[in-house]
């Protein structure tokens, strides 16, 4: 039964036609609980009370799959523009963004140019960009350009999925890379990726123990309170300094959790989605999890 519901959410993230009708009654679906407004100033306002808490974050100007330069331009120039903001709100907050947003599928130069510009503003200002981790198909291209991109920048990293069979190769190739490590969240073959929870699980402890034990930086992204306890459990065992590794979870996920991890004097983030584009993203995590429909259930009735 789940596999099914996490079926049809998958599906429906990437139907154009739902997609194109969904946004009117997204609002009320329950996806404004843990996406952060449409624009910049929204955004910039959730991170300030978020970093009020304790909780330092990283903003997600939500948007897939650009079909022409021109919106890939456009969609870089709006990257920067949330830097800026970032500077001068004076919030606690890198920058998330994803490589079919910048034109990967369109011309990969164009893709490294608006990353160029995107990493030279975000030294500027001593920031940080983290380019999260599409489907697999996008896995090479995005490792190729990250290694191309790090060769002039290292305020660069990106996110490794644990269901892939590949990720422990991936960890050992990107040691000394600020790592996002995550279980995976898109629909995988087979053939190249885990089904199984508990196969995903012990992958998921073994590339955060492999990239912690090689010392290097690692942003554990999970909701997993077990994960989190055998983390903490291994950083302590093995001597892993506080300062080599965070904890991330979603906006509007947990939001006790993150407080309880912050006040135990770990670094943890919040990951806060925000812009018009919202679809995708919010089917995506009630295909994760068929208890978000609850959650988006009663996002529907409160207001
Ligand atoms: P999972 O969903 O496997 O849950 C495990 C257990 O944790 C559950 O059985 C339950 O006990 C508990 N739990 C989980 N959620 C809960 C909730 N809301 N309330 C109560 N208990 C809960 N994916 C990707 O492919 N590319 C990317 O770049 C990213 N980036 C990213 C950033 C951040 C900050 C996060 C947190 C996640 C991502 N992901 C991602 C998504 C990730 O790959 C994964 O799909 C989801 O985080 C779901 O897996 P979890 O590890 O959170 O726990």
């Amino acid at each position: 039964m789940e596999m099914i519901t996490r079926n049809f959410f998958l599906f429906l993230s990437q139907n154009q036609f739902i997609k194109n009708r969904a946004t009117k009654w997204g609002p009320k679906l329950g996806a404004k609980q843990v996406i952060a407004g449409e624009s910049i100033r929204e955004a910039m306002e959730t991170a300030a009370k978020l970093n009020e808490d304790g909780l330092v974050c990283t903003v997600d100007h939500l948007g897939e799959f650009v079909y022409n330069r021109e919106e890939a331009i456009e969609s870089a120039d709006y990257c920067i523009r949330t830097l800026e903001a970032m500077d001068e709100a004076g919030v606690n907050c890198n920058l998330s963004l994803k490589l079919t947003q910048l034109g990967l599928d369109v011309d990969v130069n164009l893709c490294r140019d608006n990353m160029v510009r995107i990493l030279e503003t975000a030294k500027k200002f001593n920031n940080f960009v983290r380019i999260d981790m599409e489907d697999y198909t996008h896995l090479q291209p995005t490792l190729d350009l990250l290694a191309d991109l790090r060769k002039q920048y290292d305020n660069v990293g990106t996110a490794i999925q644990a269901y892939l069979f590949r990720a422990e190769k991936d960890v050992r190739s990107l040691e000394g890379v600020n790592l996002r490590l995550i279980k995976g969240a898109y629909k995988e073959s087979p053939t190249v990726a885990h089904q199984r929870t508990e196969d995903i699980d012990r992958n998921y402890m073994n590339i955060i123990k492999t990239h912690l034990l090689s010392g290097s930086y690692a942003a554990v992204a999970t909701h997993d309170h077990n994960i989190i306890a055998e983390v903490k459990k291994f950083a302590e065992e093995n001597n892993i300094p506080r300062d080599q590794f965070e904890f991330q979870m979603l906006y509007g996920f947990r939001s006790e959790l993150q407080k309880e991890i912050a006040a135990e004097g770990y670094k943890m983030r919040v990951y806060i989605p925000f812009g018009e584009d919202w679809y995708g993203y919010f089917m995506r995590r009630l295909a994760e999890r068929p208890q978000n429909v609850t959650f988006a259930l009663r996002g529907f009735f409160s207001k």
